[in-house]
């Protein structure tokens, strides 16, 4: 696919880098990431028409300060300065930068000047997202300021080819924040060519080029990514060459393995349907540690892909559904390797010693944008939809030992409560709806009688990208008649509640 003609995004280190890219890809402008160890020469090979610096933790005058050769960089492409990118624009260019004596963090009003380029069309006063320690006190010569705060303190300046914000155009709390990427896409006379379509047929010409010979192993989880990484291959090469494998490991929803797979069928995947059940539920027998389920889980995927492997011999290429986000070279804010909350064993992530090339369609894009891609190719909107559902399945959902008994509690609840979403039009506004079961017994009482039973946990939550979210909160009705159903339908469950917890402190999964 031809990426270049698009913009370069230098990351020097913000939390807030990846949102750049995604606000101009949803003005239909290709964006990349690079960090700012990039060289120059890099940038050129991407000819960009435009370069935007983002934010980031450091001061310019700290002696580990990202540094970027600024008048090289204005020679390629126009460039807009976020945040840090600003300052050091303004520093490198000869303006003075100093540390604030007023603080400005979060929501900020700003005024603009009327002349200028990047704000035209818009009203003079507007909400600003801000965080940052130091301003610029005086712009480089042949620069101007363009928007000051309500402390009269610099917002933003210009010059004829550089455009630079204090704030943070590209966060939601930023008022007509698009308008300033569209502005600064047209004054790059930049062209918006980035869709579902374009990106699509781009992709499968991409496939075409690289699968020359050889078949292709596609592992499917039911979930967007692998399904549409099996639609591109399929297009591209032709279902015969495309062999996808799904395989039931008993830890799926209610009747998910049976519908899944006609449903695969149906938009004319070539699919071998593996069902593992037993070989899943044996291993995973008085197991008790999420992360041992975990990686048991694992494993036993890569033995069955390994087994179905031997019946193919043609297959030389191992398709993955990695996404944009998992490979970006973005810079960690404050250095040093993150933590493992979770090892996130799934479909998507099979080994590299199967001795197969590996080839990853959806490496370029975002979520939504493989979603809008999906539709593209055809694939039914309720699994474009459709809540993520984790690789390890309602293992993780089982606190405690998984077996046969508690997976079927556990699938009953979920539809109840899955189907009730839908009822009640709330299952496209929330993130992800599942039910966990505890292993925990209580006192009840139904009919005449006393019951000791388990107790089954509801969780809903709201989410952008699965990284931070929050409880939904339903309607106590919802809650009452939901809890009623369960109760009334679910042998072994006599007591139902709702998580409060948002994430962080707490992960959305339980386990
Ligand atoms: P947490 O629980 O870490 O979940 O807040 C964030 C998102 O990741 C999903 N998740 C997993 N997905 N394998 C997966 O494929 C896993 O082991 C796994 N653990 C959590 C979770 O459902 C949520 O969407």
């Amino acid at each position: 696919m031809k990426l270049n003609e698009g913009f370069v995004i230098i990351d020097f280190g913000s939390q807030f880098t990846q949102l750049i890219c995604r606000r101009l890809r949803e003005l239909g402008y290709f964006a990349e990431v690079l960090p700012y160890t990039v060289t120059l020469e890099k940038i050129k090979k991407h000819q960009p028409k435009g370069i935007i610096l983002s934010g980031g933790p450091y001061s310019v005058f700290e002696s580990d300060a990202p540094q970027f050769d600024i008048l090289e960089l204005e020679k390629q492409a126009p460039l807009l300065g976020i945040c840090y990118g600003m300052q050091l624009i303004a520093h490198k260019k000869g303006g003075v930068v100093e540390k604030s004596l007023v603080k400005e963090y979060g929501h900020t009003t700003i005024s603009w000047s009327s002349e200028t380029q990047i704000f035209k069309g818009l009203p003079l006063n507007q909400e600003v997202w801000m965080s940052h320690g130091d301003i610029v006190k005086s712009v480089p010569s042949g620069f101007k300021i363009t928007a000051v705060t309500h402390n009269q303190l610099p917002a933003a300046m210009e010059s004829d080819r550089i455009w630079a914000t204090q704030f943070h155009p590209e966060v939601s709390h930023t008022q007509n924040g698009d308008h300033i990427f569209k502005r600064f896409a047209e004054l790059c006379q930049a062209k918006p060519n980035w869709s579902a379509n374009t990106v699509g047929e781009g992709l499968i010409q991409d496939i075409k080029d690289l699968v020359k010979q050889g078949d292709v192993l596609c592992a499917l989880s039911g979930g967007v990514d692998s399904s549409v990484t099996a639609m591109l291959l399929t297009r591209a090469l032709g279902a015969e060459r495309v062999h996808c494998v799904f395989v039931n490991n008993g830890l799926l929803r209610k009747n998910e393995y049976e519908n899944v797979l006609k449903m695969y069928h149906e938009i004319g995947l070539h699919v071998i349907g593996v069902d593992a059940t037993s070989l899943f539920l044996e291993q995973l027998k008085s197991v008790v540690d999420p992360e041992q389920k975990r990686k048991i889980i694992g494993r036993l995927f890569i033995e069955v892909f390994e087994d179905q492997l031997t019946h193919l011999p043609q297959v030389t290429w191992l398709a993955q559904g990695t996404l944009y986000p998992d490979v970006v070279e973005s810079v960690k804010p404050f250095g040093g390797p993150t933590q493992t909350i979770k090892s996130h064993h799934n479909v998507g992530g099979l080994p590299q010693n199967m001795k197969l090339k590996i080839i990853e369609p959806l490496r370029w894009l975002f979520k939504d944008e493989v979603r809008r891609l999906g539709l593209y190719l055809g694939l039914p909107k309720p699994m474009i939809e459709r809540h993520p559902f984790p690789g390890p399945g309602l293992a993780i959902r089982i606190i405690g030992e998984v077996s046969a008994e508690s997976l079927e509690i556990v699938q009953k609840a979920d539809q109840i409560f899955i189907d009730m979403l839908k009822e009640h039009d709330l299952y496209h506004k929330i993130w992800q709806a599942f039910c966990v079961l505890l292993p925990v017994q209580t006192v009840g009482v139904q009919g005449d009688g006393r019951t000791y039973e388990q107790v089954l946990a509801l969780r809903a939550v709201t989410s952008r990208d699965g990284m931070t979210a929050d409880w939904y909160d339903f309607e106590p009705a919802f809650l009452k008649k939901l809890s009623n159903q369960i109760t009334n339908q679910v042998s072994g469950i006599n007591r139902v509640v709702y998580d409060i917890t948002s994430k962080p402190p707490g992960t959305i999964e339980w386990e």
